[in-house]
């Protein structure tokens, strides 16, 4: 069984990546990780605010988003104690490098076209295989229409992929527009691949105390629909690596996700609740699925769900909406 894929350029063991999460914070989950057969570790994000010294999308993201989730909580008691600034974290670029074989990939997390992004530089330096670009930004604004924001993302990505030689991912949210145009004109930017989707961490109201406060709770396979939906309408159309995240807990998760087109499958949500070695049970289903099926290999596998190979490729589209809904007619009370 041929399990091995590409991803940015670079030949993958396996299509199952560790998706960037508090995780990689600590070498021995990395190691561990490594072990449990993931090909490949993206790991968590250095954030401009981090960079130019503004802590409070930092801290929000990464220290009190975690102190909301009690399995989170079991796996970094110790979070407040790690010194996580931009050197320790070019420091572990450099540590998880030489203690693994497997592919690491940096992670910075910004939206604006200014002097952090020199920070890109830096991770290739300290021996980074690839880049992952996380656009994460709440358009508030009214003034500011789509094109501008597009604009932004555009200019940004080109600055990153110029200052270096390493591939460059870029992570995008779902909330644009027209997004296979917009993935286009990233390409045309440097970027070497689409991880779909970033999952917006979103804030709740306490009525209790009249507070709002952010929320990060894990994922479900439900939430496997929406990228997987994407990927199949992109696979062929864009001449782009794809990588899916968000919603893949099981192998089948993850075969799917191949099926619809992605060259890998990123994961987050289940390794913290359940263990990092879930990666090697996770694997051995895809593994049985293909044999049973009799897929050889992962490049055989990749795409062969996409709306360019179903039957019924309406069913992607808005054919599938009507249908949708009314195969609750029958089910009604
Ligand atoms: C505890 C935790 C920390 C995360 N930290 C980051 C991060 O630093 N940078 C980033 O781009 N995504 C981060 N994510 C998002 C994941 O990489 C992933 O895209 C998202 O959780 C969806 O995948 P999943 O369904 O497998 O969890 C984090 C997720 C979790 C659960």
């Amino acid at each position: 069984m041929n399990l091995k894929t590409n991803y940015l350029g670079l030949e993958l063991k396996n299509p199952l990546v560790a998706s960037a999460s508090a995780l990689s914070k600590k070498p021995s989950y990395v190691k561990r990780m490594e072990d449990a057969g993931v090909s490949a570790v993206v790991m968590y994000s250095l954030f401009e605010e981090q960079i130019t010294h503004d802590s409070l999308a930092f801290n929000y993201f990464m220290e009190r988003g975690t102190e909301q989730f009690a399995e989170a909580l079991d796996y970094f008691p110790d979070l407040d104690r790690y010194n996580v600034g931009p050197d320790q974290y070019l420091e572990r670029i450099r540590r998880n490098k030489e203690a693994t074989e497997i592919h690491i990939i940096g992670s910075l997390n910004g939206v604006s076209n200014s002097g952090w992004i020199d920070y890109a530089k830096k991770i290739e330096q300290a021996g980074a295989d690839a880049l992952e670009l996380n656009t994460y930004y709440i358009p508030t604004n009214p003034e500011l229409t789509a094109d501008q924001l597009e604009d932004n993302y555009i200019e940004l990505v080109k600055t990153v992929c110029n200052s270096v030689k390493i591939p460059v991912a870029v992570k995008l949210s779902p909330f644009f527009t027209a997004l296979p145009n917009l993935i286009v004109q990233l390409e045309k930017a440097g970027a070497k691949g689409m991880v779909l989707f970033n999952r917006f961490v979103q804030p709740n109201l306490d009525i209790e105390n009249l507070e709002v406060n952010p929320t990060l709770q894990l994922s479900t396979s439900a939430e496997l629909l929406l990228p997987l939906r994407w990927i199949a309408l992109l696979f062929g159309r864009v001449n782009i690596d794809l990588a899916l995240t968000t919603g893949i807990h099981t192998g089948e998760d993850l075969l799917k996700a191949i099926a619809a087109g992605a060259s890998v499958g990123m994961v987050a949500s289940e390794f913290v609740a359940n263990g990092v070695e879930r990666a090697r049970e996770m694997l051995d289903e895809m593994e049985k699925w293909m044999t049973v099926y009799e897929y050889d290999s992962i490049k055989k596998l990749r795409g062969s769900m996409s709306q360019k190979h179903v039957e019924n490729p309406a069913a992607f589209e808005r054919a599938n909406y009507m249908k949708a809904l009314q195969s609750y007619d029958n089910r009604l009370p």
